[in-house]
């Protein structure tokens, strides 16, 4: 069975504990992009030969959750031939056999346009800031919330695949969801979508 499920949305709305849960529950293969992005923007010199030249050892190191390999990810991310080198590598992972779960920006607008579930994961700025900060455990709170408006702004304003909902996908608000609620609700709305044998 081919089976993709596409979920994106800004930093921090909660779209990669949605997706590890939601493969895990269904047993799908889980591809979290912005790694790949976050890959490119770290291995320094050329971003354009990085993409082409991506490694499973460029994608295991260990400092790619951090802050700053999330800015210089999307300092890459808005350069078409970076995000051209990546997108057959996306494509053939999001029909592998058995279902796969693609988190990114641009999943269900670009790379998976045919995708069987779309969801688009948000929560308020200030939301996902306090949630930013409590994970890092130091800095301000103001620093951080300027930084995930400065991103939103960056992914949004892009001309190349900007952050945007595809016009099928359905909206996910996780502001006042719990994180167990969250999951919840997308596993419902990937339940209702597959295939009955
Ligand atoms: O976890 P967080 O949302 O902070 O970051 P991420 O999903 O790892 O993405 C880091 C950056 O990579 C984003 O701000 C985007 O600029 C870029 N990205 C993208 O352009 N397209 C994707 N499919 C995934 C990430």
């Amino acid at each position: 069975m081919q089976f993709t499920v596409a979920i994106d949305g800004p930093a921090a709305a909660g779209k990669g504990t949605i997706s590890r849960a939601v493969a895990e529950r269904f047993g799908f293969a889980h591809l979290d992009t912005g790694l790949l992005y976050r890959a490119v923007g770290m291995k320094g010199g050329d971003p354009v030969a990085a993409a082409r030249a991506l490694s499973e050892a460029d994608l295991a190191r260990p400092d790619l959750r951090s802050l700053e390999a999330g800015e210089a990810a999307s300092t890459v991310a808005v350069l078409p031939e970076v995000r051209a080198a990546l997108l057959e590598f996306q494509r053939a992972f999001a029909r592998r056999e058995g279902g796969a779960v693609l988190d990114g920006r641009d999943i269900g607008t670009v790379i998976c346009p045919g995708a069987e579930v779309k969801l688009f994961v948000t929560a308020s700025p200030e939301i996902r800031a306090e949630r930013r900060w409590r994970e890092a455990g130091a800095g301000e709170y103001a620093d951080v919330l300027a930084q995930v408006r400065a991103r939103d702004a960056r992914d949004m304003g892009r001309a190349d695949a900007p952050l945007r909902p595809a016009e099928d996908a359905i909206p996910l608000d996780t502001s006042a969801l719990s994180i167990e609620d969250a999951i919840a609700a997308a596993a419902r709305l990937v339940a209702a979508r597959l295939p009955t044998r």
